[in-house]
């Protein structure tokens, strides 16, 4: 997508409802290729609740990624330089919305004098952080509500300014 047509603003309030369905649409959907039902289900479940989404996304630096009026990803960098959450819309995957999120996170980052971005990596994101220079440490497993979930402790450590 022209980066003129995507524009990328911090998370507001009002955006908690339209995250919420991004992100159950992006597990359930994008991520099912890579997890079967009970997984998604248990790792997306119908019960979020609004109010914690809502906090956990205001408790740190939160990004949103919007087309035309839609919202179309979203991602967050916590003050250690932990990126938590990146998931981008089932009707626009491959088109560089993740890419523009991380470019993002890699701006704020360089301005907060981090200079080691980590996160743990869903099976279908792996090969997207791996293009953007990441690396796996580790694969672990996680359990979300009775399922196990396999994914990967990954990092990347980013350029000194004027390096
Ligand atoms: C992973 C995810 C965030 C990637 O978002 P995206 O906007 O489609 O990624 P981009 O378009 O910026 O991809 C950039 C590059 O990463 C690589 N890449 C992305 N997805 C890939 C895939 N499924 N397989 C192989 N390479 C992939 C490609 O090199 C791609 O460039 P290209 O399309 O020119 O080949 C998205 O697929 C998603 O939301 N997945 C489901 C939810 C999830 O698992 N989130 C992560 C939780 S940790």
């Amino acid at each position: 997508m022209p980066p003129d047509v995507l524009a990328v603003r911090p998370y507001a309030p009002a955006d908690a409802e339209a995250l919420i369905a991004l992100f159950k649409g992006a597990v359930r959907i994008v991520a099912r290729r890579d997890y079967s039902e009970a997984q998604v289900m248990a790792w997306a479940p119908d019960d979020i609740e609004r109010t914690l989404f809502a906090a956990r996304c205001a408790s740190r630096p939160t990004w949103v990624a919007e087309t035309g009026g839609t919202v179309v990803g979203f991602t967050d960098l916590e003050p250690d330089g932990h990126l938590d959450m990146m998931f981008v819309h089932p009707g626009f995957q491959r088109q560089g919305v993740a890419s523009a999120l991380l470019r993002q996170v890699e701006d704020a980052a360089g301005a907060g004098h981090l200079r080691r971005l980590f996160t743990e990596a869903s099976i279908t994101a792996r090969p997207f952080f791996e293009r953007r220079g990441f690396r796996v440490i580790a694969p672990e497993t996680v359990a979300r509500r009775g399922q196990a979930l396999l994914r990967f402790r990954m990092e990347k450590f980013l350029r000194a300014p004027g390096a």
